[in-house]
């Protein structure tokens, strides 16, 4: 079976990719995901915070010498288990891209378009195939206008894509008041792949410490409904690739996002819970599910199913919405 794709005009073996995690922090990780078929490995993001932060610390050390390198520390808050020096991030991209033959996208997280982009020219110097630029931003102050925060958005991905030849994916959410058109905005802007959807980061609150805690839990099926949605609505319109994320825990949710219109199928909650062995679990399954259908190759599936090729596209509006509400019977 060939699944053998394209994604931002690269070559992959196949259409599953590993998202970024801590998994992919580590290089035998990286080589193991390439033997399990993975199409392409994203590394874990280097924040913007981050690059600041290591900034400050430098200048610290230059004005001041090495005694006020511990007060420049405390400025940050603790490093979480997931950030590690920007430095040893580069150290792992270059070796990711000299030993593996699938592309290596190295991830940035930033919301500001300030000094920290050169950091995407430092990437494609150390060797990734393309970049993956996740933005990121809370407007917890009311008076932002959503236009304010789609300028930000396309202003950032204005100045990543236009410091580097390499290709850059533009990494969502799903929470503006017209996503297609903020898609498009962003493709104008340089962005040659989106993907959807970054998974907002929603704190919880200890009623019994009276506190706002960070919580993490690993995806689960029911949430690729809202990328689903949106790949199958965007496809083919855009003049960019779409990779879909969040939720890919079988074969058949691969397979949904394909027939939806995705390019690529990027997983990471799957591999942390069943570890890097379930990427060969997802690949075979994929060609056994394509096989069972007839088709030799993805394109035979790929957006059959999108907004703009399905028979009835009211599926994706709002009168199936209506029929799914008026047809339900409560028992
Ligand atoms: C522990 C953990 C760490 C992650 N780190 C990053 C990261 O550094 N950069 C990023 O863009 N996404 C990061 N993500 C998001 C994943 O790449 C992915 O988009 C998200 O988990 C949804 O996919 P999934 O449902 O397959 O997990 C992280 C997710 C998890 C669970």
């Amino acid at each position: 079976m060939d699944l053998s794709t394209t994604y931002m005009g690269l070559d992959l073996p196949g259409p599953l990719v590993a998202s970024a995690s801590p998994l992919n922090a580590r290089l035998e990780n990286l080589l193991e995901l390439q033997a399990m078929g993975a199409g392409a490995v994203v590394l874990p993001s280097v924040f913007e915070e981050q690059i600041e932060r290591d900034a400050a610390i430098l200048e610290a050390l230059i004005d001041h010498g090495g005694e006020s390198y511990g007060e420049a520390l405390s400025y940050f808050p603790p490093q979480t288990a997931q950030s590690f020096d920007t430095e040893r991030q580069f150290d792992l991209l270059e070796q990711a891209a000299r030993r593996l033959d699938i592309p290596v996208i190295a991830s940035l997280n930033g919301i500001t378009d300030s000094g920290w982009i050169d950091y995407a020219q430092r990437f494609q110097d150390a060797g990734a195939s393309a970049i993956e630029l996740n933005i990121f931003l809370i407007p917890s102050d009311p008076t932002v206008t959503g236009e304010a925060v789609e300028a930000r958005y396309v202003d950032v991905t204005a100045a990543v894509a236009s410091s580097v030849d390499i290709p850059v994916a533009v990494k969502i959410g799903p929470y503006f008041s017209s996503p297609g058109h903020l898609a498009g905005r962003l493709v104008a802007a340089g962005a040659r792949g989106l993907v959807l959807f970054n998974r907002f980061f929603q704190p919880d609150i200890d009623p019994d410490t009276l506190s706002v805690e960070p919580s993490l839990a690993l995806s689960n099926g029911f949430e690729m409904r809202l990328p689903l949605l949106w790949i199958g609505v965007l496809a083919g319109r855009l003049d960019a690739s779409l990779a879909a994320t969040t939720g890919v825990e079988t074969a058949r949710d691969a397979a949904k996002y394909l027939l939806a219109g995705a390019d690529v199928v990027m997983t990471t909650s799957a591999l942390l819970r069943h570890g890097i062995g379930h990427m060969r679990v997802l690949n075979d399954g994929l060609a056994d599910w394509l096989s069972a259908r007839g088709a030799s190759r993805l394109s035979d599936i790929r957006g059959v199913l999108s907004h703009g090729r399905i028979d009835d596209p009211e599926a994706y509006e709002r009168a199936n919405y209506i029929r799914v509400l008026q047809g339900y019977s409560a028992r």
